[in-house]
């Protein structure tokens, strides 16, 4: 494969139908952008077509996919088998969260289609229907469930435009769909409902406090999975033994540090490096801290402006050379905790501004 087809800004209709033929090839994978970040999907029927993920991606294979698709008669008769149906446990979620950044997990049987390929051996399967127009027409046309993790190089941060995919995975696939800018800018939320209490595995796009509003009383005792680093943690926390989400440049997250002016300048003391600084709601600007060479974005000051722009704002920093990229975290409600999620696995320092004083 030479130089990708990025199919720009206007995905015609006859982009869409070539791109549905290409996924729905065994071996061939396209990325596509969803509301959450842009995917690399390939048929979650065809072994050829989920090792080419792994491949493109370098991925290990013991992580499970999330199965997408456009609509639930394609749940019936593309993923679970004819004896089984959607357990009624999702029915609320499924009435308000699809299409959305909701994936569920469904119990595979005996005589499910669906690869150990794509469960990673597990007796379920993530399962979610995304909202962007754009993913939904390509699996309607391949009539394909598509398995598709983020189109990222492993270890990098996930992709919310088509010119990331581009920098990770060019030459490398065979088609990137181009929709703009990934709306919500985090993966989907991934729940279980099929053990008691419900869980949450990975926040996302929906928020906990989200789903225990709508998912029905079943939800309502729902428990977080552990995370991997806890807030009370001693400020270091080896966030290096699992890369995740991260530029080259180092990231150190500040929590709790006010307006940032005496934790940066504290964190500075005796540095010499190119540095960006991303703010969020409470965080004065580098040059009222005293730099005035700092890079510096604004990511908003909502958990859900932030989130959009999160992922964008480390991967723009970083093209521009920084080695340190210093960032204020956001407290960890509502769609503030997907945001945390995501830093704390791109940081491999956290400063916390109760241990400052
Ligand atoms: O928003 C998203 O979910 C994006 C877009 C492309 O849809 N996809 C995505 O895929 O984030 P990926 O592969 O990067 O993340 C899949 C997550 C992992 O945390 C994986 O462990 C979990 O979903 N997962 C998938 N299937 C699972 C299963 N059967 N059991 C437990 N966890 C599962
Ligand atoms: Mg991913």
């Amino acid at each position: 494969i030479g130089d990708v087809p990025v199919f720009s800004d206007k995905v015609t209709e006859t982009n869409l139908h070539l791109a549905a033929k290409e996924v729905a090839k065994s071996g061939s994978v396209v990325a596509f952008p969803t509301e959450t970040v842009y995917g690399l999907g390939g048929s979650a029927l065809e072994d050829s077509s989920v090792e080419a993920i792994y491949a493109a991606k370098n991925r290990p294979a013991d992580n499970p996919l999330i199965v997408h698709v456009s609509s639930l008669e394609q749940v019936g008769r593309l993923i679970l088998t004819q004896l089984h149906k959607i357990p009624s446990v999702y029915d609320e979620l499924i009435s308000k969260f699809w299409p959305g950044p909701l994936t569920i997990l469904l119990p595979i049987e005996e005589g499910s289609p669906v690869l150990n390929l794509v469960t990673a051996g597990q007796k379920t399967v993530g399962v979610r229907m995304p909202s962007n127009n754009i993913a939904r027409a390509l699996i309607a046309l391949s009539d394909t469930p598509l398995a598709a993790p983020s189109a990222n190089a492993s270890t990098r941060p996930s992709p919310t435009l088509a010119s990331h995919v581009e920098a990770d995975l060019k030459g490398k696939i065979p088609i990137i769909l181009d929709g703009g800018a990934c709306s919500v800018g985090v993966e989907s939320t991934v729940v279980d409902g099929l053990c008691s209490p419900p869980m949450l595995l990975r926040p996302g796009g929906v928020s906990p406090e989200e789903v225990k509003q709508y998912g029905g009383k079943q939800w309502l005792d729902l428990v977080l999975a552990k995370k991997t680093a806890g807030k009370m943690e001693p400020v270091r926390t080896p966030g290096m033994k699992y890369r995740h989400y991260s530029p080259s440049a180092k990231v150190v997250l500040f929590n709790n540090c006010g307006d940032g002016r005496h934790a940066v300048q504290k964190y500075m003391e005796h540095k010499q490096c190119k540095v960006a600084l991303l703010r969020t709601k409470k965080f004065c600007s580098a040059a009222d801290m005293g730099y005035s060479d700092f890079v510096e974005r604004n990511m908003g000051t909502t958990a859900v402006e932030i989130a959009r722009n999160l992922f964008k704002d480390l991967r723009a920093v970083d093209e521009m050379g920084v080695e340190l990229i210093l960032v204020e975290g956001i407290d960890e409600v509502d769609d503030g905790l997907a945001v945390m999620n995501r830093l704390s696995k791109a940081a491999s320092e956290t400063i916390d501004g109760a241990d400052l004083q």
